[in-house]
């Protein structure tokens, strides 16, 4: 709890951080990197010069703010963040770093606005949320048997082509000695230093099932647009690793999970490559609970996108109600033949029959498919805490909810 003297000046912030948030963001990253160089090996570029880790930290701190009192409605942004933070072996000692330059920034920003105990109640929020944090990761990496930034030598046992753009990776523990346990739906980090010696920290989530010995990602290649650069690891992962050679990957993390035992029916909502924590899920259904009552429905720009129909295909021969659907946007008149595939975009109406009412709902794919998705479920009458999401990138918060 933050004092009664801090409350009104952190009550009186929400207007403030939500008209200069994202400028308090963008010069706390600015002095942090210039003071700390080092940290940039542990924070995605792409996301700072594409300004998704600006928005989500400003995000983040708004929403603090103005939930100061209410842990429930923090407490999914709370997770969502330690799961990250666990994933790119955040430490204790890095929070009065980011503490100071935060404060600075706030200051830097509003100025005079930026008055003493304004700032002396954002000190004390900062160190009530730091010291939940740092809490709550220890205990992550107590639970995984990890220690923060530890990474893994994996050998890579095969590359599949999974489609246009998705490549598989199927790994095994180079040291021979037990692989991670995980839940289905969680996510690794693959660290990659490049020939200018910078590092750099991505998430991939794992895309099967639990096995003894393999763990397998797969790998959208993010080509270069107009504006937009080639993304920096998954074409150095499309162009350069081959079966035989060995990647680095901390333990895996994350809270988009599905308890693989339990028989609440579930649906599958999937666009791109947001397919693969949910093939990570279905795979791990069909070994331990195959009655399940499930419809695993994907949307993706045609069949030749379509990654992972292998690991549907096989699903569906060990799960009597499993249902699929597809929507393609490009189609061919062979593909409009074969049975529940659509033309366009995914549409609910169009997906087979389930309760609205008793089942769970996983989401992931680009951020504007899930947006629509999202409205569209609540509109239906799905309850939001029936709802699970993924969102590949910083998280923006931006829903209904
Ligand atoms: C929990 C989680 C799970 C994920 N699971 C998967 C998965 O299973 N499979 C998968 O393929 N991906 C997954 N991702 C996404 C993955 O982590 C990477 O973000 C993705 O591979 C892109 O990384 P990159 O290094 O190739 O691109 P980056 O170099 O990071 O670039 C990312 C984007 O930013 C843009 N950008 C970079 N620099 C600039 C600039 N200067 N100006 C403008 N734009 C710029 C790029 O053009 C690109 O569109 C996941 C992410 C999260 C958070
Ligand atoms: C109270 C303090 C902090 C808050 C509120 C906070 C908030 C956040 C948020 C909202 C995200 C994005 C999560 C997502 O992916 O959706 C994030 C990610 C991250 N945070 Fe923090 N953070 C804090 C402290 C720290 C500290 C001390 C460090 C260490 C230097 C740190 C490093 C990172 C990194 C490296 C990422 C991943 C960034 C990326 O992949 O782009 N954070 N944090």
């Amino acid at each position: 709890m933050i004092s009664a003297a801090a409350r009104p000046y952190i009550d009186a912030s929400v207007p403030v951080l939500r008209e200069h948030g994202l400028a308090i963001t963008r010069t706390f990253y600015r002095n942090m990197f210039a003071a700390h160089p080092e940290l940039t090996n542990l924070f995605n570029m792409g996301n700072q010069a594409n300004n998704m880790q600006q928005q989500s930290l400003a995000a983040a701190i708004f929403a603090y703010a103005a939930n100061i009192d209410n842990a429930a409605a923090l407490e999914p942004v709370v997770s969502r963040i330690v799961h990250k933070h666990a994933s790119v072996g955040i430490k204790a000692e890095h929070y009065p770093i980011v503490g100071r330059h935060l404060l600075g920034a706030i200051q830097e920003v509003l100025g005079d606005a930026a008055t003493p105990p304004l700032i002396a109640a954002w000190e004390e929020a900062y160190s009530e949320l730091a010291s939940a944090l740092i809490a709550t990761e220890k205990s992550l990496y107590a639970q995984a048997g990890t220690t923060p930034g530890e990474l893994r030598e994996m050998r890579v046992h095969e590359v599949r082509t999974e489609s246009e753009d998705i490549k598989a990776f199927v790994l095994e523990a180079v040291d021979g000695k037990p692989l991670p346990e995980f839940s289905p739906g969680q996510y690794v980090s693959v660290s990659v230093t490049f020939e200018d010696g910078t590092t750099q920290l991505r998430q991939y989530s794992l895309s099967d099932a639990p096995h003894s010995r393999y763990l397998r990602i797969s790998v959208k290649r993010e080509r270069y647009e107009e504006e937009k650069p080639a993304g920096r690891v998954s074409n150095w992962l499309h162009d350069y690793v081959r079966a035989g050679s060995i990647i680095k990957i901390t333990h895996p993390f994350g809270d988009f999970t599905l308890d693989t035992k339990s028989d609440v029916p579930v649906v599958f909502l999937s666009a791109g490559v947001g397919i693969t924590p949910m093939v990570s899920m279905l795979n791990g259904m069909a070994q331990i609970n195959p009655e399940r009552h499930v419809v695993f429905a994907h949307a993706a720009r045609g069949k030749d996108w379509h990654a992972h129909q292998a690991d549907i295909a096989a699903a569906k021969k060990l799960m009597p109600n499993l249902r699929d659907v597809s929507f393609y946007e490009e189609i061919s008149e062979v593909d409009c033949d074969e049975v529940a595939t659509y033309a366009g975009r995914m549409e609910l109406s169009k997906l087979p029959s389930w309760s609205y009412k008793d089942t769970d709902v996983y989401l992931c794919g680009p951020v504007e498919f899930m947006q629509e998705q999202w409205r569209a479920l609540l509109e239906a009458g799905v309850p939001a805490n029936r709802l699970h999401r993924e969102v590949f990138g910083p998280e923006l918060l931006n829903y209904l909810n």
